[in-house]
């Protein structure tokens, strides 16, 4: 599915700091893909953020796993979809032109990522917050 493209802003702020510096981090790699014309340092990039981007994935996972979040199955399956795409990127890039690798890059992050954090990254935040606030309550309020 194709989604528009922005670059990262305010909008996709979650507040939370750990999530959102590594959601920054992934946008200012991909911004360094523009206009750089060394095959071996785009490589060398992709790789770099293939990497960053599968940490942020196992350690969103981790956080929601850790609040017994309700939609992490769901959570989960997006973000395969995500592993697969940058892996098939990974793949084939050796045969992509360091133009047709920077398109892919936009579609993932500023399309796929973009469109990612600022539907279902966002809907996880009320559940964090709730928990950072009351730890030791569990995932549930028993009304009784
Ligand atoms: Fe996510
Ligand atoms: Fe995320």
């Amino acid at each position: 599915m194709a989604h528009s493209k922005a670059n990262w802003s305010e909008a996709i702020v979650t507040g939370l700091p750990a999530i959102d510096s590594q959601h920054k981090a992934l946008f200012d790699l991909a911004a360094s893909f523009r206009g750089n014309g060394d095959q071996i340092r785009v490589m060398h990039t992709l790789t770099m953020l293939c990497e960053y981007a599968n940490t942020h994935l196992r350690d969103e996972e981790a956080l929601l796993e850790k609040i017994a979040y309700r939609k992490l199955a769901e959570h989960r399956l997006q973000h395969q979809e995500f592993r697969r795409m940058l892996s098939r990127l990974l793949d084939e890039a050796r045969s992509l032109t360091l133009d047709q690798i920077a398109d892919r890059i936009e579609e993932l992050i500023n399309g796929w990522f973009y469109h990612h954090i600022l539907t279902v990254d966002a809907e996880y935040v009320a559940d964090v917050r709730r928990h950072q606030a009351a730890p030791s309550s569990g995932a549930t309020t028993d009304p009784r």
